[in-house]
């Protein structure tokens, strides 16, 4: 059942040739997604030849084979995780019930909707990446960056199967629009704004991964607890993937972290400017990155008190993520105390489950925060790093737009904007991080801003050529 079949034009495991008209449906998609690939993936490397990893099973032992591949051959597919026998829906107003195999036609729409705005962000951050691979600080890096491109294309898939094999005519013109728009287009930009952000440097790549792909699997895993079972399959094995993103993410933020201190400790100051003159990103630098893109994806849980949250939650579309691990599970008589602007107000839980899950989500992102300021305290080095409040720079929700500072504390607008280039990337800040983007491509070099990785990939030595260049 696991077992993926790799002898047809698209790697599937949903035996896709019993279902002939499907089949031709994504065989008709199949080239226009090459031909995104190609105009927008990543720019300048279809030739190289690069070490990644690809299902061949979706079980979660030993389901990835690593090999060297060029990226435009990467054989992108349709894996789903094996069927649950029995599985009934674990949370809503149908509790209990059987799952459902297709969808319920007065769920139709909302379904298409949130299926649509998750694949809609898989193809605009390879966008957003596109370029990045000509500054990569070390070939173990640029390889990183293409096997999260090659699986962000994957998820795209993922998205575009359940859209072609339940949503029909629907569902093909959506999978048309999600090639059709483009990060940070102005006529057809990509539906969530954090997805519009340029990302020109490295830095940004590392807190994108950390931060926005944290807030991807928080929606994949809300999305695996589903009553659709087909959506909840899909997002049970992409989880899979997803880790190496986050992964990608945390470790980048240690390697500055660390060479950083690093750099330090060589020059006996916590000066900025000395450490920046020295080639390093001295820690108010990335503080300022941290907050901004923890603020951006914070808002991509969407209203602190929404009518929406409570309807997919009841219906039994978007459970929260790991389920299992609460006991109400149909939270008809549950509260919960939200602070707005306003004051704090009891709102029935089943409005506030987007803020649920943004607080579970900020607590996940405090882990990589206590393993970076642990190195910063034995170091002996007074600064911490720290999240921002999640009221900071909101521009969805209770908190959007108001003037409040990262500690959560509201100001005046006067201050808020003039002290807002001192807590996000200013353009000067920009301008120094891109400075230090060099490509550095010699097996096992690394650029000067970042530490070398503790080991390489699938037990290589780091100094092995991930990437060769033709
Ligand atoms: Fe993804
Ligand atoms: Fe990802």
């Amino acid at each position: 059942m696991s077992a993926i079949n790799y002898s047809e034009k698209i790697p599937n495991n949903v035996n896709l040739t019993n279902d002939r008209t499907l089949q031709r449906a994504l065989e008709h998609w199949q080239p226009q997604f090459l031909q995104w690939w190609g105009e927008m993936g990543p720019t300048d490397f279809e030739k190289a030849d690069v070490y990644l990893r690809t299902a061949i099973s979706v079980d979660a032992q030993g389901w990835a084979h690593y090999g060297v591949t060029r990226m435009p051959d990467y054989r992108w597919g349709i894996f789903l995780a094996d069927a649950v026998p029995g599985r009934s829906i674990g949370f809503g107003d149908q509790m209990g019930q059987p799952v459902w195999q297709q969808v319920p036609g007065e769920y139709r729409s909302t379904l298409r909707r949130l299926i649509v705005t998750q694949g809609d962000t898989e193809p605009a951050s390879v966008e957003q990446q596109r370029l990045l691979g000509h500054t990569c600080p070390s070939m173990y890096d640029l390889r990183n960056l293409f096997q999260i491109n090659v699986e962000e294309g994957r998820h795209l898939w993922a998205m575009v199967y359940l859209l072609h094999a339940y949503f029909g005519r629907d569902g093909r013109e959506e999978a048309e629009e999600l090639l059709a728009r483009h990060s940070g287009d102005a006529d057809k930009p990509r539906i969530l704004t954090t997805f519009n952000e340029p990302m020109s440097d490295w830095l940004s790549l590392f807190c994108f991964t950390y931060f926005t792909d944290r807030d991807g699997k928080y929606q994949l895993k809300s999305f695996a607890e589903s009553a659709f079972d087909p959506l909840s399959r899909t997002c049970r094995f992409m989880l899979t993937e997803e880790a190496h993103h986050m992964f990608v993410g945390e470790t980048g933020i240690s390697r500055v972290v660390k060479r950083t201190l690093e750099v330090m400790k060589q020059l006996g100051t916590e000066d900025s400017a000395r450490i920046r003159a020295h080639g390093a990103v001295d820690l108010q630098t990335l503080q300022k990155y941290l907050n901004f893109w923890c603020s951006s994806s914070l808002d991509l849980f969407g209203s602190e008190i929404s009518s929406n949250s409570a309807a997919n939650f009841a219906s039994g579309l978007k459970g929260r993520p790991d389920e299992t691990q609460y006991e109400d599970h149909v939270l008809r008589n549950k509260t919960l105390n939200v602070v707005t602007p306003e004051g704090a107000q009891d709102v029935p839980m089943l409005n506030a489950l987007n803020e649920v899950m943004r607080e579970s989500y900020l607590k996940d992102c405090e882990i990589g925060l206590k393993r970076w300021n642990r190195m910063i305290e034995r170091a002996g080095c007074a600064f911490r790093l720290s999240l921002p409040s999640s009221r900071f720079r909101r521009a969805i929700g209770a908190w959007a737009g108001l003037p409040v500072d990262p500690q959560g504390k509201m100001i005046s607008k006067e201050e808020y904007e003039k002290s807002l280039p001192g807590w996000i990337p200013s353009d000067a800040d920009k301008l120094f991080v891109h400075s230090l983007m060099q490509r550095v491509i010699e097996p096992g070099k690394m650029a000067g801003w970042i530490a070398p990785p503790e080991r390489g990939i699938n037990n290589l030595p780091v100094e092995y050529a991930y990437v060769k260049l033709h």
